[in-house]
């Protein structure tokens, strides 16, 4: 690109990705910077659009946006097929949460009371009618519930999709890594690297490792079941989530490490819940095992918005277990604010100055001056 572009977002996941396609499709010269695109969180995510049965105590702020997000999800996806011209595996059947044991179905009524009490879209099924939705599940799961509006769609299709549309809306992918955001030259940097974000701005997202498999049903048959199914069993909590072309994703471990390593006990365990919930899935092929690191936050909500002391970034990352489903209200959010300079209302609990300052001393986060001759100090205002 010859000329200096208007957006320059650093990192190529489905978050950074529906961003730059937003803003490229508003008419800017976008680029995006990511050695590896699609390689970080969303190449193990399971894909569950699930605002209402992973809304988990004390997170209110969070559980408002999952929804506001997920409310988006169908007008986002038509769009996105539509630009993107291929197929990204977004299915509605919604989502059983069910218990296996008293114990685990008592541990599940808790939380589910507590999502009916927000008025969230959750109702309780007896033994039978779950079976009569999916003869699949083992006939001793004790009971469960359904959430019809927690869909599903396919992380790696998404972003192949999300790339698709944003080069199509005119975005570019220059290769090469950006280790500080120094060496980016844009009137806007959009900070979406996942936990990588930590060493580019000092802001506190940690990683946080998740363990999931990959099974494939005989033949590339549809598996056996088209729920996702989120399930506690003897005290192990999984979730199923069926592909059409036959893959079922089992995950997923979480873990306070940032190592990328699978360990025998995790897929062991893992695999007994999912075995123990759907028996048939011992007959599939466990065709992949693989960890991947979750940006994580002091609160687990994402950080939206701009970059405190750094006039002209704006960070879109933390996302946490929910970057599937948050990316387009992330995108719609963070366009408006490259856009017009104003924050929605929405952003306000996830800005990052709630963190206080960065930690200045991280060498990624140093920048050489404001954001440039384009940028006007009314925008700077605007945003700090
Ligand atoms: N969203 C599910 C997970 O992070 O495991």
């Amino acid at each position: 690109m010859l000329t200096r572009p208007d957006v320059a977002v650093v990192g190529a996941g489905p978050v950074g990705l529906a961003i730059a396609w937003r803003c490229a499709s508003r008419g800017l010269r976008v680029v995006v910077h990511d050695p590896a695109p699609g390689s970080g969180a969303s190449h193990v995510a399971a894909g569950m659009l699930s605002p209402v049965a992973e809304a988990y105590f004390g997170e209110h702020e969070l559980t408002g946006l999952l929804a506001e997000s997920a409310a988006r999800w169908p007008g986002f996806a038509a769009e996105l097929a539509q630009a993107a011209g291929v197929e990204f595996g977004h299915r509605t059947e919604g989502t059983l949460v069910v218990g296996l044991t008293s114990d685990d179905l008592a541990e599940a009524r808790r939380l589910w009371s507590y999502q009916q009490g927000l008025g969230l879209p959750i109702t309780p099924l007896r033994p039978s009618q779950l079976r009569d939705r999916e003869p699949a599940l083992a006939p001793r799961v004790r009971g469960g519930a359904v959430a019809p509006g927690d869909h599903q769609v396919d992380p790696r299709r998404l972003v192949v999709a999300l790339r698709s549309a944003a080069e199509r809306a005119g975005a570019t992918l220059p290769p090469g890594p950006v280790a500080r955001l120094a060496d980016v030259d844009a009137r806007v940097t959009v900070v979406a690297a996942g936990c990588g974000a930590a060493a580019l701005t000092g802001l506190p997202v940690r990683p946080v490792k998740g363990q999931v498999l990959r099974l494939r049903a005989p033949d590339r048959a549809a598996p056996d079941f088209r729920h996702v199914i989120r399930g506690y069993a003897d005290g192990e909590s999984v979730y199923l989530v069926p592909r059409a072309d036959g893959e079922v994703v089992v995950g997923a471990t979480v873990e306070e490490r940032a190592d990328t390593e699978v360990t025998a006990g995790a897929v062991l365990r893992l695999l007994r819940a999912a075995v123990d919930l759907v028996p048939d899935l011992a007959e599939y092929d466990l065709v992949e095992a693989s960890a991947g690191l979750r940006p994580g936050t002091p609160d687990n909500a994402p950080i939206l918005g701009p970059l405190p002391g750094h006039p002209g970034v704006l960070v879109a990352t933390g996302h946490h277990r929910h970057g599937i489903v948050l990316t387009p209200v992330t995108a719609d959010l963070i366009t408006e604010l490259v856009v017009t300079g104003e924050a929605d209302p929405l952003l306000a609990p996830f800005t990052p100055d709630r963190f206080g300052p960065p930690d200045a001393t991280h060498p990624g986060s140093a920048r050489v001056g404001p954001a440039g001759p384009e940028s006007s100090t009314e925008e700077e205002r605007t945003w700090n």
